[in-house]
């Protein structure tokens, strides 16, 4: 049985305090959705530590939305992943679309943040996904496979039954354009045909989430499809009763 996952990715959303009343009003609420979802948020790093003393004994994990590819040293302004793990952090998000996009991270950077993460005992979300040109020109399949190849094969088997999978097409993050309950589970069914080639029956249990503008009213529909073991999400997780409504809407009360 794959677990069902709900996972909020806040980007660089809130000050401090409105994080932590974020994470108060869902754990306030987490009493309306199924015992059966695992909650995970993850906020800025400025907010990490508060928000961990926020979640502490109620079943909510914390991630990260990154981490730096080297263990410590002189590189300023980055955030360790033995310093998110040290504030509690169980899971940190690498390859969201908008750090290959906006911040240069390739494949070759992405290896070596999976490494410090699984040094550091945390479960990376991996994030693939097609934007729009490639997406219209037929090329998604291609794309996702070659961003799998490159990363999650370099895994040991160990590693990659510690792994989750977020697919989040490009066109349809933050555009409040979804991608098709059927399109959705086109492309997990890909990626785990994908994953099980390399890694054989393992890929059955790893957890594949779908991204890009889920939210409540269409969070049932994605979340039945066979392949698609729950949500990471963006601008619905900034507010506890939406993001607790796609679990509970998607899973069950
Ligand atoms: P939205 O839910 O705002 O489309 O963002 C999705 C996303 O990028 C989550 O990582």
């Amino acid at each position: 049985m794959r677990s069902k996952i709900v996972a909020g990715n806040w980007k660089m959303n809130t000050l401090p305090a409105e994080g932590v009343e974020l994470a108060k009003n869902i754990v306030a609420g987490k009493g309306s959705v199924c015992e059966c979802v695992h909650f995970i948020v993850c906020p800025p790093y400025t907010h990490l530590s508060e928000v961990a003393k926020v979640l502490a004994g109620t079943g909510i994990a914390l991630g990260a939305q990154n981490c730096a590819a080297e263990e410590k040293g002189a590189y300023t302004g980055e955030v360790s992943a033995a310093m998110i793990a040290a504030l509690g952090c169980r899971y940190v998000i690498l390859g969201h679309s908008e750090r290959r996009q906006y911040y240069g991270e390739t494949s070759a950077t992405l290896n070596r943040k999976m490494e410090q993460a699984y040094a550091h005992d945390l479960v990376p979300i991996y994030c693939v996904g097609e934007n729009l040109e490639e997406r219209e020109a037929g090329k998604h399949f291609d794309v996702v496979k070659a961003q799998i190849e490159e990363v999650v094969f370099n895994l040991t088997p160990a590693q990659f039954a510690r792994l989750i999978i977020a697919y989040e097409p490009v066109w349809a993050i933050g555009t409040g354009k979804t991608a098709t309950a059927e399109q959705a589970q086109e492309i997990h069914a890909y990626i785990r045909k994908v994953l099980s080639e390399k890694f054989g029956a393992a890929a059955a249990e790893t957890a594949i989430l779908y991204g890009g503008s889920c939210k409540p009213s269409n969070a049932a529909e994605l979340f039945a499809k066979e392949d698609v073991d729950g949500g990471l999400i963006g601008g619905a997780a900034l507010k506890a009763e939406d993001f607790l409504a796609i679990g509970s809407n998607g899973f069950g009360k």
